[in-house]
């Protein structure tokens, strides 16, 4: 078995630095890591199991070194400038940022659902965004069994969907609550996050919607496959530390039995249905923390509508909303 040279471009980032522990976790066939940040970091050290290595300033000249493979977790700007150059040097690209990911020529990948579009790639692959990811793995097999007409997406977002400067925004927000003599200012977010919700996640466009919304909505088409599906988002983020929740509701072309969309859920690839209201069974972000699936609750048909369901979609944004998705696109690469 070949033995590959991988690159983690942004290792000191929220994502990098969960890339290393699923990295460790899945033990592939690499045999020489690099990990890149920017000047900020160089020189910093990064402990990848009983090794511990030195952080390398990214530079045009990084893939001057024959990688096999990068991530990138680095923001929109980095993967721009970065990719081209990676791949030129013929190296495979994973990128998380959003740069690439409505580029017809690039494949937009969750393994779970479309894992054969990650061989049409030009050496780029993009990873979704972590909202859309983790709503697709619920959705896809749904639209296979029952054919989706319309969704509508309402999103409670995590900071560290923020990176590190949200995580710091709430940090400092429940220290302030706890000693109002406490000064700080924000890094990430317009308002305080903590004892918040912001419905401001990204840019705000002029159609009136957010840049987040958007991805959400363009992102779901492309992965399935459906470039004129009925979809709306309202995407917001709330003062929780880690893992996205989303209150999805949907509608169907046809007719179904509510035990029929349990079945097919259960047998999703990368689901688990925790749905048991009697014992209050249902997937909350504290639980949900840590773990690689998707966890679907609140399973119920939608009575104002003719063939409607709503679904309860949880997912650890920064595993299956990033790392995870990231390092499963590299597992199937090796793989072949
Ligand atoms: N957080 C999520 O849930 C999530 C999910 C999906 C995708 N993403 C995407 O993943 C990327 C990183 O997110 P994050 O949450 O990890 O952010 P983060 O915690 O702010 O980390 C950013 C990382 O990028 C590095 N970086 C910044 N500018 C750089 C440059 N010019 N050259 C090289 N490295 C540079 C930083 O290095 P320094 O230490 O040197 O600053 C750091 O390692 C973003 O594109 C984000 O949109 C995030």
């Amino acid at each position: 078995m070949k033995n590959y040279k991988l690159a983690v471009v942004g290792a000191t980032g929220v994502v990098g630095q969960k890339m290393i522990d699923v990295l460790l976790e899945k033990n592939l066939p690499i045999s020489e890591y690099c990990f890149f940040a920017s000047s900020r970091s160089a020189g910093k050290t990064i402990r990848f199991g009983d090794d511990v290595y030195l952080v390398k300033e990214l530079t045009e000249s990084s893939f001057d070194e024959d990688f096999d493979f990068a991530l990138f977790s680095a923001g929109g700007e980095t993967s721009l400038k970065y990719s081209p150059i990676a791949v030129k040097h013929g190296c495979i690209v994973i990128d998380n940022s959003s740069a690439f990911r409505m580029d017809e020529t690039v494949p937009l990948v969750v393994p779970e659902v479309n894992p054969d579009e990650i061989f049409n790639h030009n050496g780029i692959i993009a990873n979704p965004n972590c909202s859309t990811i983790q709503a697709v793995c619920a959705l896809k097999p749904l639209d296979d069994t029952f054919g989706i007409k319309r969704i509508v997406y309402s999103t409670y977002q995590a900071v560290s969907g923020a990176g590190s400067k949200g995580i710091h925004d709430l940090e400092n927000g429940i220290k302030k609550f706890n000693d109002e003599s406490f000064e700080y200012s924000l890094e990430k977010f317009e308002y305080p996050i903590f004892n918040n919700c912001l419905p401001h996640i990204d840019v705000f466009l002029d159609n009136g919607y957010s840049k987040e919304e958007e991805k959400m909505i363009n992102e779901t088409r492309k992965i399935l496959g459906k470039s004129n599906l009925a979809i709306t988002a309202t995407t917001v983020r709330v003062p929780v530390f880690n893992s996205h929740c989303e209150s999805i509701n949907v509608e169907f072309e046809n007719g179904f039995e509510l035990n029929d969309v349990m079945t097919v859920l259960n047998s999703a690839p990368g689901v688990i249905v925790v749905d048991d209201i009697k014992n209050n069974a249902y997937a909350i972000p504290t639980e949900v923390t840590g773990h690689n699936e998707v966890f679907v609750s609140r399973i119920r048909r939608d009575f104002s509508v003719a063939n409607g369901i709503n679904l309860w979609v949880v997912a650890d944004n920064i595993r299956k909303g990033a790392a995870t998705n990231a390092v499963q696109i590299l597992e199937k690469l090796m793989n072949t």
